[in-house]
């Protein structure tokens, strides 16, 4: 891990977009300047798909443009998140070097002519891409805009591995580097089935289609290199500018819950962590995926401030349907990353395109120009961040954490599974979207991470676990914290080898009990459940029923909180719970519809000591950052809230409550 620089770079919270003056002629540039300062905006991005104006040709660039460009924004006191420019290469260096161009796994090469055309172990690419941020940072190091840089741009989101020949090698010297002998990969990849064992390291290729399902270790370690061949690109890059604009905090922008790039193990390169959030305006729930996008890259920062790095204004271009912001969502969506954590808003992008494939995602500056809802929005945006300038720099402290683990979720979905419904980010949002109800703040933890400041630890399907990380949650238990395990957890090693003895066999102890035989559930099918608290399901109007998943469970000390209520399995445990030390480890062997899946959620947070919310309306929610607590409603009808006594707001600075009234989407920001 490299020395972190220091962020954040301006006074309040920022306020902004992506910058891509080089689309419009020049005399715009200074209409657009006014405009930022208007709506108060005083950080964007700039340069992130600049390459081929930058560089049209090998060598010196024409930066004339940029060099104006950053001039103006400097003068106008607009603070720049400045790209190396290397996120899409132009194409000189394409036709010069075709074996940059990716290729998939059924051996198909991409063509150039959309972006991220690029093989991450590419020598050509990365020369280039080092050169030109060399370039960069040289020229723009000491620039007064330049607040932070910004190397590529959402790594993996369009190629997240290459599968050519010279990713082929690469992938070979990694394993040479992680296994040291071809024995001890054939080992790890069970080389005795299916007739796999190696004699020589150039015998191994990447996974690529094959007959049927590829060796599954052989996939994982595909997945861990194809993620390591990103950061080998990202830290090029950082290596430059670390010599050529010390001082200057670094970034890339992740993209929340993505699969194919483990943010953990890139973190300790980033000085800010920063993060794209598209929620579909169309779906009712947007609020918890972005909701939690936004406490993942609170927790990937360890904490620290991050960056809403990109939001939509109102609509994107890339869905099939592409449905813009309800009035008020672009605002309240903005202000939970805030209370999250955030210290910046940003957008992309300043003007809506005329040209290109994002021409129909807004912008700030929409098509229609200022006389729009979206330009009030963007205006009255600014307005409000600045009021939450007290804010900035304060931390969220949560006491539950959901673990996370790059290396299980790549693992959990690969073929050859019980079952292949089981998706990670629709499990976490299982459990993350009663904690939200409840007004529970969570982070995301690694396994292996230190887990004593939490109460409650979730741990929904994490498939893979190293010796570590299951000794370290059952550490947490005995020193008096609460687990709530899920099935299909503790299952492989970290070469996707099986542990034997039952399951979850490194957690059977602790959670006082030992399942047999894996049981997953087909679409449409559930099982009904019996047992919790009426007082635990006192909203629930229908039977409770399991879904996805049912395991048979032999007790062992555990005592059951739900049974199967029908089928062969009726009288059987469905979830348990078992005291272990000071602590107390639950046990789900199904997933339970959502009302009992709350309750039994809030259980485990009453176990825990947490303080939960019962009175918060539906799509209300509550976080408190530092000291001042956030109350945001994604619901498009008025909700009405007890604040206990009067309190003064910072977004009206009016005095409110104790009872409150909120409209539509509407927020209140409460001082202590
Ligand atoms: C992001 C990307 C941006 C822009 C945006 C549109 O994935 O980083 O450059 O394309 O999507 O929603
Ligand atoms: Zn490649």
């Amino acid at each position: 891990m490299s020395e972190r620089r220091s962020w954040p770079a301006l006074d309040g919270i920022g306020y902004g977009c992506d910058y891509n003056p080089e689309q419009w002629p020049e005399s715009c540039w200074p209409e657009d300047v006014a405009l930022m300062a208007e709506a108060g905006v005083n950080l964007v991005t700039v340069g992130v798909f600049s390459w081929s104006r930058l560089q049209p040709a090998p060598g010196e660039l024409t930066a004339g443009w940029l060099d104006r460009v950053l001039d103006l924004l400097a003068d106008a006191g607009i603070r720049v998140d400045l790209a190396t420019a290397t996120a899409s290469p132009p194409p000189w260096l394409v036709a010069a070097h075709p074996e940059i161009l990716p290729v998939t796994e059924d051996g198909r090469r991409l063509a150039f002519g959309a972006r991220q055309s690029y093989c991450p172990s590419s020598a050509a690419f990365r020369a280039a891409a080092v050169d030109l941020a060399e370039r960069m940072a040289s020229r723009y190091g000491d620039h007064p805009a330049v607040a932070m840089w910004h190397i590529g741009n959402e790594y993996g989101c369009h190629v997240p591995a290459c599968y050519c020949e010279r990713s082929a090698a690469a992938f070979r010297r990694w394993l040479e580097a992680r296994y040291t002998e071809i024995g001890r990969l054939n080992e790890a990849w069970g080389g005795a089935v299916w007739s796999q064992d190696y004699t020589d390291w150039s015998q191994i290729e990447p996974p690529r289609e094959a007959p049927t399902f590829a060796n599954p270790a052989q996939q994982l370690d595909f997945a861990r290199f194809s993620s390591d061949e990103l950061l080998a690109c990202y830290r090029a890059e950082r290596a430059v500018l670390a010599r050529h604009s010390p001082g200057t905090p670094v970034t890339t922008n992740f993209m929340g819950l993505f699969r194919p790039v483990d943010q953990f193990r890139w973190s300790g390169e980033l000085d800010v962590v920063s993060v794209d959030s598209y929620p579909d305006p169309a779906d009712a729930e947007a609020h918890v995926a972005s909701a939690m996008a936004y406490d993942l890259t609170r927790s990937v920062g360890a904490g620290r401030p991050w960056i809403l790095m990109e939001q939509a204004p109102s609509a994107v271009n890339w869905r099939s349907v592409n449905v813009p912001k309800a009035p008020g969502q672009y605002r309240a969506l903005s202000l939970q990353a805030v209370a999250r954590g955030s210290d910046a808003v940003l957008s992309f992008q300043w003007r809506a395109a005329a040209t290109g494939a994002e021409k129909f995602h807004s912008g700030m500056l929409p098509h229609a120009g200022t006389d729009s809802r979206v330009w009030r929005d963007v205006v009255s945006l600014g307005a409000d961040l600045r009021r939450l300038a007290p804010v900035a720099g304060s931390l969220v402290h949560a006491q539950a954490a959901l673990l996370l683990d790059w290396e299980s979720w790549w693992a959990l979905e690969l073929d050859s599974h019980p079952t292949s419904r089981l998706r990670l980010a629709e499990l976490l949002g299982e459990f993350y979207r009663p904690l939200l109800q409840a007004g529970v703040s969570v982070d995301f933890a690694h396994p292996q991470s230190d887990l004593p400041g939490y109460r409650l630890v979730v741990i929904p399907a994490l498939y893979l676990v190293t010796d570590a990380g299951a000794a370290n949650v059952a550490r947490f238990v005995e020193d008096g914290g609460t687990a709530l395990v899920t099935f299909f957890s503790g299952i492989v090693d970290p070469a996707d080898r099986v542990r034997l003895g039952g399951y979850p066999a490194p957690w059977c102890e602790l959670l006082g009990l030992r399942v047999q035989e894996l049981a997953p559930l087909p679409e449409g099918v559930a099982v009904g459940l019996d047992g919790l608290d009426a007082a635990d399901t006192a909203a629930a109007d229908t039977a409770a029923a399991g879904r996805l998943w049912q395991d048979v469970i032999d007790l062992a000390g555990a005592q059951p909180l739900l049974t199967y209520a029908d089928g062969h399995l009726a009288g059987e445990a469905a979830a348990t719970t078992h005291s272990c030390g000071r602590g107390e480890a639950m046990y789900l062997g199904t997933l339970p519809d959502r009302v009992t899946l709350a309750g039994l959620v809030q259980r485990a947070c009453r176990r825990a000591g947490l303080e939960l919310r019962a009175d918060l309306p539906r799509g209300v929610e509550a976080v408190r950052r530092g000291d001042y607590l956030f109350l945001i409603s994604h619901s498009d009808r008025a909700v009405e809230l007890d604040l206990g006594a009067k309190r003064l707001d910072l977004l009206t600075g009016a005095m409110v409550g104790p009872a409150a009234v909120l409209a539509p989407r509407d927020a209140l920001v409460l001082a202590p």
